[in-house]
């Protein structure tokens, strides 16, 4: 049986390749703009990246590569057997020096982040009453433009955050690249999702 593997275009997408090609595995060509494109037996899709777990839970995908940070926001129900090393990055709350926060916290706080699920549940894990402003990218200026005191977002070499004037108030997560499963695919595609595991994990 054929195995769909959903993937995202983002920025995950080159480690991917190169960690399927040292697996000596199919991967598809990105000269197309076709979103379901077969390689070498396998099937791939092309998704968003919040998307790729939704694909893989719901069982049209039977595997999917998707960041720790999407699991985190979206809790889908898939297994998660790999930790793919690769895309290594910390969410942070991070807010303008001059805000006070790395000392005490304000009463209320207005956070701008495409990372809804994981805001909130910080923030009410420290009794902060928090307004989410859920936008889908570049939140780093948000705090700037006053639309936010703060954001919760995605840092790899910090240099959004430098260039946009913010720093980092508290690391929320370490996050990397997961290899995630479909519950039913696990056993109705036992081989072939054995067989996918035991290619990856000597490339790790
Ligand atoms: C991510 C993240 C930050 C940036 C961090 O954005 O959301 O904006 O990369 O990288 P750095 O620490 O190396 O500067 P991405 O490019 O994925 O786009 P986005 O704005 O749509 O989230």
């Amino acid at each position: 049986m054929t195995l769909t593997i959903a993937l995202s275009k983002g920025r995950l997408l080159a480690g991917a390749e190169a960690l399927f090609k040292k697996a000596g595995l199919p991967f598809p060509p990105q000269d197309t703009r076709r979103l379901i494109v077969e390689a070498g037996g396998l099937r791939f899709l092309f998704v968003k990246d919040m998307d790729v777990p939704v694909y893989v839970e719901y069982g049209v995908a039977d595997a999917g590569i998707c960041g720790s940070d999407v699991l985190l926001e979206t809790g889908s129900d898939v297994l998660v057997p790999l930790d793919l090393g690769f895309g290594r990055c910390r969410m942070v709350l991070a807010a303008p020096p001059s805000s006070g926060f790395a000392q005490a916290w304000p009463m209320t706080l207005r956070v701008a982040t495409k990372y809804a699920n994981v805001a909130s549940t910080f923030l009410e894990a420290r009794g902060l009453a928090a307004e989410i402003v859920k936008l889908q990218g570049s939140v780093e200026i948000a705090p700037g433009l006053g639309l936010a005191d703060c954001i919760v977002d995605m840092v790899e070499t910090g240099r959004t955050l430098r260039e946009n004037g913010l720093e980092t108030v508290e690391e929320i997560a370490s996050t990397s690249a997961r290899l995630v499963v479909n519950r039913a695919s696990d056993h109705v595609k036992r081989a072939e999702v054995a067989a996918l595991l035991a290619s990856l994990k000597p490339s790790l």
